[in-house]
């Protein structure tokens, strides 16, 4: 049987306050949306259809080069409306999966247990519901005196009694695509809302003798659906929990995961480990047997195997294995160490490659610059890098020592094994093996505290 999923996402998310759609505010790095399309992917789904409209510039752009398809509401009727909008996508498909884009706690496993009894009981339509101790906001599984399914109420409907029931409505559901379109297509919107609910096609498939199921599944952090920023950190935080526990039973020691802020799809090393107040971000990979932390947060970067990183912060860099850095260090964009390269305490790198076995241990700016292998930077060295106007390049050539407190006036050039004097301005390049010296000759003026002056 061909199966495809629609998820819907053309609501706004007015509870949310936000000058952005719903489903595009992220979760552990990720918006909502791509989540949910992960965990419909992962349970096998190949034809995905996202129903969007409001902003859906913004949903669209973050598929893009993906095969998923987009069905337009262009004004948000309610769900039922927004399902049928799919109907020229998926009308060849035998059944569909239906689920909200507002669920990004949601997992593949559950979605494979709702399509698995989908199948084996035949049902047109099967819904998802979990009990919860407290159902407010959802809409509720009525059934009759012998637990028959009846209809799903929502909140704004029911009435005391029926507020009372803890049994709610994931918003996931499988329906046999013929008669989901046919029950559709006779919904009305006389509702608290005015919209036309797709719950309501439940009732009218049951009346229809149709087959309705229910699935009762212990789901409630699969199915909590987010409506508001109170509800968004609540799922950031399970998620940054679920994340945390897979790191650490791959083989990655966290000494505080209640610290350890790591985004969805990272790859961390196993033996690497995790000290406490960290961020660890975007599109960042960790090698093995590296130690991060505390304090430090890396976004968007590759850190190889057996790097040590105290107190700093690392941006769109790159680290090859066996460096150190920090404490105290700043790797801005483009900064590229190569293997077991120093980077000490309050360095600022910029756009620079750093070769092999160099170090720039304390005191630093290195913007604009390539460095060869073996190079040592004396504390207080700045690179020049920027007149005003132009940014120009800095090149220090292999086994290179560069003497304290000196300022590289860019662009220029220190060849191999050349020597620069601390306290030096280099504005001329000093050729290999040669010492570059700027400085004013020192004078001493005796009995300089005893007034006696000549
Ligand atoms: C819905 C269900 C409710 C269920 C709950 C689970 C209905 C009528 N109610 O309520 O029974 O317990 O989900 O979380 O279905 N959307 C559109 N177009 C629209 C309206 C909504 O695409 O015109 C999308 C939204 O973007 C969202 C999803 O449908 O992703 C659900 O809409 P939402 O308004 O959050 O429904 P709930 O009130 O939570
Ligand atoms: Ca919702």
């Amino acid at each position: 049987m061909n199966c495809s999923a629609v998820i819907l996402a053309a609501g706004k998310g007015v509870r949310m306050h936000s000058n952005y759609p719903k489903v595009v505010h992220r979760v552990a790095g990720t918006p909502m949306i791509v989540h949910v399309v992960n965990a419909v992917t992962e349970a096998g789904i190949e034809k995905i259809t996202l129903v969007v409209g409001h902003q859906q510039e913004l949903i669209k752009a973050l598929f893009v080069g993906q095969e998923v398809n987009f069905a337009n509401q262009a004004e948000q009727l309610g769900t039922g409306h927004a399902l049928l909008q799919a109907r020229d996508i998926v009308q060849d498909d035998d059944m569909i999966l239906v689920t909200a884009g507002d669920t990004p706690l949601l997992q593949a496993q559950t979605l494979e247990a709702l399509i698995k009894h989908h199948q084996q009981s035949q049902a047109t339509a099967t819904i998802l519901s979990t009990r919860l101790n407290n159902p407010s906001g959802y809409g509720r599984i009525v059934r009759n005196e012998n637990g028959v399914f009846l209809r799903i109420v929502e909140e704004k409907d029911a009435t005391p009694d029926e507020k009372r029931i803890n049994e709610i409505n994931s918003g996931m559901y499988c329906f046999q695509v013929k008669e989901a379109f046919k029950a559709l297509s006779a919904l009305s919107s006389g509702n608290a809302q005015g919209e036309y609910y797709l719950t309501d096609i439940l009732e009218i498939l049951r009346q229809d003798r149709q087959r309705v199921e229910v699935l009762c599944l212990d789901a409630k952090e699969d199915i909590y659906g987010i409506n508001n920023r109170e509800q968004l950190a609540w799922a950031e935080k399970i998620m940054r929990q679920r994340i945390n526990q897979e790191l650490m039973l791959s083989g990655v020691t966290m000494i505080d995961p209640d610290s350890t802020y790591i985004d969805a799809g990272i790859k961390i090393g196993m033996d690497t480990t995790i000290y406490p107040s960290c961020i660890i971000e975007g599109n960042s990979r960790i090698g093995e047997g590296c130690e991060i932390g505390p304090g430090t947060r890396i976004s968007d970067s590759i850190i190889g195997n057996h790097v040590s990183i105290e107190n700093s912060r690392i941006k769109e860099a790159r680290v090859g294995d066996n460096c150190t850095i920090g404490p105290y260090a700043y790797l801005r964009p483009q900064a590229v160490l190569e293997t077991g390269v120093k980077v000490g305490d309050f360095v600022e790198i910029k756009k620079s490659t750093i070769g092999a076995g160099s170090k720039i241990p304390h005191l630093s700016y290195i913007g604009d610059a390539k460095l060869g292998q073996g190079v040592n930077v004396g504390a207080g060295t700045i690179t020049c890098n920027y007149d005003g106007k132009n940014k120009w390049p800095t090149l220090l050539e292999d086994g290179v020592f560069i003497g304290s407190n000196t300022n590289l006036v860019a662009p220029v050039r220190i060849g191999a094994h050349a020597v620069t004097g601390a306290g030096s301005t280099i504005t001329k390049d000093v050729p290999p093996q040669a010492l570059g010296l700027e400085r004013a000759e020192q004078k001493n003026i005796l009995d300089w505290k005893s007034g006696k002056r000549d």
